[in-house]
């Protein structure tokens, strides 16, 4: 916790700042402000000295005598002093200021914050998946191997793909696994001018960023009006250098890729490779397969699509499909199964062309039990249901909010759609970011903005196919409450939010400042014992 100049603690500053602003909240549609009222002090902040958890059970008091005298501390390590009950309250409370998809509505367009069946949890908690050690005997592993091999081949079926490897730990490491199969391709093949990689405007930052962790260069090119990528402009970048081409079908526009099979088309006769990030298949399930259309490789992104958990940096998954003439690269050990029907990993000296590793062991394997039980309890039927609603819902929204806000794109959207607010700014001053900050004080996570960068004043709303109707238009109108108010009393907007813990944050300071390190306060609070 940082404090200010005078030795005011944020935490101070911030609740002087919410006492203001609970009078004038106004709670969302759940009667209640998006987060948890208050910040709370940190556990150092708590901390008196001498004041420990003796009312509660712990280790008995002889229980470091076993410990050799010369390897003991000789003073006490500096850790905060309070008793099991503040501990527990400060977490809980600390969980309180969280938004979760389990809490309200997650509109977070590109990220498609998708609700986590709980049936899902149930299953990667059974002992056989979460008490298997990763180094256990294939002959021991049998049911979690084939769980694995059968989602293999679920991923290459919904891809329309030859072959699957779950390695990767997310969409992003996807990418990279598939950039440097493409690589390793070209290698084999003597093919060793190729030095570019190809990637719209609209894309993802992870291509681009992939690109160059393999090694390559990176050429953008534009999309047309219509949102789609550019023929014109593919086909002029297109050359002897290019390795690959990488499209996201449908875009972070949320459209649908309409020229898919001439752009195939323009980078095969290049020479080049096709990966499609498929971070967004959640709109096109059972309905468009990347290998059916001509890609050569792509990823999925179990927590956009499948609907495991996001991590929060923690455990992922981004599984990579290909075609059969990549799958000699595919990063090993597969899992297999025998003609006698057992499972087991690869040998390494089965598939000697494959890339490597790119995880250790076999990936996030409870997180795989997730996907596995999610489509399972779907089936392909279902699957197919899950996109047509997350497309209805997008475009109900969409036409909603674009009675108020500008559409950059014409027709309807798949699974997210753009809005801007560009006819706001131009009235009132008001802007994205205002109207983000204002529909926390309404309850809502706002959506993703600026974001694709080239939609001025963009808003990237993504509902996922699990809301219902009410909440689908509690948010419309907070939307279009915000666009009216911004017309009659813009100062409220560029105020908020009022009811949340924080006000504006500086988010520039606390990205390239972060203040990570709590130092010993100073004033009237304890200090921590040195
Ligand atoms: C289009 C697209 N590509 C790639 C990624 C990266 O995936 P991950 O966050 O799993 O690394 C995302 C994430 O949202 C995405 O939307």
């Amino acid at each position: 916790m940082s404090h200010g100049p005078g030795g005011v603690s944020l935490v101070e500053a911030s609740l002087a700042g919410a006492a203001t602003a609970v009078e004038e909240a106004r709670p969302g549609p759940a009667g209640r402000a998006a987060v948890g009222a208050t910040l709370q002090p940190t556990l150092a902040e708590l901390s008196r000295p001498g004041r420990g958890g003796g009312k509660v059970p712990h280790p008995p008091k002889d229980a470091l005598d076993g410990i050799p005298a010369d390897a003991r501390r000789v003073s006490p390590l500096a850790l905060p002093e309070l008793n099991e009950p503040e501990v527990v309250r400060h977490l809980v409370n600390l969980s309180h200021l969280n938004y979760s998809v389990d809490t309200g509505f997650y509109p977070l367009g590109s990220c498609t914050m998708k609700y986590n069946p709980k049936v899902n949890e149930w299953a990667a908690r059974l002992a056989g998946f979460a008490g298997l050690h990763p180094l256990a005997p294939d002959a021991l592993a049998q049911g979690t191997l084939e769980l694995m091999h059968e989602l293999q081949g679920a991923l290459a079926e919904i891809g329309g793909m030859h072959a699957v490897t779950l390695q990767p730990a997310a969409g992003a490491q996807g990418e990279l696994t598939g950039i440097l199969m493409i690589r390793a391709y070209h290698r084999a093949r003597g093919d060793t001018e190729r030095s570019q990689v190809i990637v719209p405007d609209s894309s993802h930052g992870t291509n681009p960023a992939t690109a160059s962790m393999a090694g390559y260069e990176t050429l953008t090119v534009r999309s047309a009006s219509d949102g789609g990528v550019d023929l014109e402009a593919l086909r002029s970048a297109l050359g002897p250098r290019t390795a690959a081409v990488m499209l996201t079908n449908p875009s972070t526009l949320g459209l649908f890729e309409r020229r898919i099979e001439a752009l195939l088309e323009v980078v095969h006769d290049a020479g080049a490779l096709a990966y499609m990030d498929g971070a967004n298949m959640n709109a096109v399930l059972g309905r468009f397969r990347p290998g059916d259309a001509g890609f050569d490789v792509m990823h999925f992104n179990l927590h956009k699509t499948f609907s495991t958990p996001h991590g929060g940096g923690g455990p992922g998954a981004g599984p990579v499909a290909c075609v059969e003439r990549l799958a000699p690269y595919l990063p090993g050990p597969l899992v297999i199964r025998d003609p006698d029907g057992r499972y087991r990993l690869e040998r390494s000296d089965e598939r000697p062309t494959a890339i490597g590793r790119v995880r250790a062991y076999q990936g996030n394997v409870g997180v795989l039990v997730r996907a596995y039980a999610y489509i399972r309890a779907h089936g392909g039927t279902g699957l197919r249901e899950v996109s047509a609603d997350a497309v209805l819902a997008a475009n109900y929204l969409r036409e909603r909010v674009g009675t108020a806000y500008e559409l950059p794109y014409g027709g309807p959207c798949k699974h997210e759609f753009v809005a801007s607010a560009r006819n706001l700014r131009a009235a009132s001053g008001v802007r994205t970011l205002d109207v983000a900050k204002r529909l926390i004080d309404h309850g809502f996570h706002p959506p993703t903005i600026y974001f694709p960068l080239i939609v001025e004043e963009g808003l990237l709303i993504e509902p996922t196919e699990t809301e219902t109707l009410e909440t689908l238009d509690a948010f419309a109108e907070a939307m279009l409450a915000i666009a009216r108010e911004a017309h009659d009393d813009p100062q409220r907007v560029l105020a908020a939010p009022t009811t949340a813990p924080v006000r504006r944050l500086d988010e520039a300071s606390a990205a390239r400042r972060p203040e990570l390190r709590w130092r010993p306060m100073v004033g009237r609070e304890t200090p921590c014992p040195t």
